[in-house]
């Protein structure tokens, strides 16, 4: 075993020499000087200030081995390194952090007074408002929801609905055919085509509503349009008669109207249909006077009915035993009736709408003024 290491001479420990302490503190300072953002002094400072490979912190990990005095003269110069190097890297760290904030608050403050990039919100256009509502009067009276498509074979539009080869319907001053003519497909002039689909494909009894587009060689005016919408209703059981249809003709208005003055009145009116036997159109109170209601009778100056008091909604009747029997079902056994409506009129009755034109502007604020009232 040595003996004390009495002799041991600090100057040999080479990190601790007072030249060495000052080099490992003036690193330190300029290394802290040059830290110009938060990350590079974190770096300076594990480095430099209080990390494992500081220079400094290397150093005091020697004082232990030194004598008595020698220790003590070596600890003093190093803590006075290390305050310095400590105060400095605090100084710069309170510095660097205040421009970061300015900076952060310059940079991501909020302009509230900007335009907002947000998308404003739609409206559902009444037109899909309305088919829903007709929809859900229907289905509360136990129907089905019935589709069909809209380029369509002639037979289902006219022939197997006891419409006749000369009809001027077929025209194609009326009916846009589509091309090569010889095959026979038209865009639908009517929803009634769904009427015998559903009869080919459903088992009886029957109880559809179909809602859908149809097309006609028309010129755009205040009241009508080439590309329009209708609803189309038919019910084939046993024992049906006119008074079913007329029951359902009055809840469907009700269900859909009792809001519009108090709920408006249809009336029928004898009329003919290839498909129906006994047909009538069905006419609709007008929605702008009132026609004649108890307040009074029709306004002879009413824009909207011309005076007469009713508006034409669509027509109705009694299915054609032609057509039970074109589409398979025995006309001794069951009977039924049809109706088809357009959903423009009924949409332009329920809100009071003067130009259906209105309906195809595609202007979301004609949208938006319907869906505030609830009906959306
Ligand atoms: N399809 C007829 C039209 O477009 C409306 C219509 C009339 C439908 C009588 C029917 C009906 O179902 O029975 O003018």
């Amino acid at each position: 075993m040595s003996a004390p290491n009495s002799s041991y001479d600090p100057v040999q420990v080479t990190d601790l020499q007072p030249e060495e302490i000052e080099a490992a503190r003036d690193a330190a300072l300029a290394a802290l000087a040059g830290a110009d953002d938060l990350d590079v002094l974190a770096d300076v400072r594990t480095r430099h200030v209080s990390g494992r490979p500081a220079p400094l912190v290397l150093a005091r990990r020697e004082v232990g081995a030194l004598p008595p005095q020698a220790r003590a003269d070596a600890g003093k110069r190093l803590n006075a390194a290390s305050r310095t190097v400590n105060e400095a890297y605090e100084a710069r760290l309170a510095v660097l952090t205040e421009q970061r904030d300015a900076r952060v608050l310059v940079e991501e403050s909020v302009d509230v007074t900007l335009p907002t990039g947000r998308a404003a919100r739609g409206a559902r256009h009444p037109l899909s408002v309305v088919a829903d509502r007709v929809a859900d009067v229907f289905v509360a009276m136990g129907y089905e929801v019935a589709e069909g498509p809209e380029a369509e074979h002639g037979w289902y539009n006219f022939d197997a609905l006891n419409t006749p080869p000369d009809h001027p319907s077929r025209e194609l001053q009326d009916t846009l055919y589509l091309e090569p003519t010889t095959s026979s497909v038209v865009l639908r002039t009517q929803t009634s085509p769904v009427q015998v689909r559903s009869l080919l494909t459903r088992p009886l009894p029957v109880y559809v509503i179909c809602p859908g587009r149809v097309f006609r060689a028309d010129t755009v005016d205040a009241t009508h349009l080439p590309v329009f919408s209708q609803v189309e209703g038919l019910a084939i059981d046993e024992g049906l008669t006119m008074a079913d249809l007329r029951g359902t003709l009055d809840a469907f208005a009700a269900g859909l109207f009792s809001d519009v003055r108090g709920g408006l009145r249809t009336r029928l009116r004898p009329h003919f249909f290839p498909f129906t036997e006994p047909s009538a159109e069905v006419d609709l109170q007008c929605f702008g006077c009132g026609g004649d209601s108890a307040a009074g009778g029709p306004d002879p100056a009413c824009r909207i009915c011309s005076g007469e008091g009713w508006i034409e909604w669509g027509g109705c009747g009694m299915v054609d035993p032609a057509v039970l029997t074109a589409c398979g079902v025995d006309p001794a056994r069951y009977s039924g009736f049809a109706f088809g409506m357009g959903l423009e009129r009924t949409a332009m009755a329920l809100h009071n709408i003067r130009d259906i034109r209105e309906l195809i502007d595609g202007d979301v604020r004609f949208a938006l003024a319907f869906s505030r009232g609830g009906n959306a």
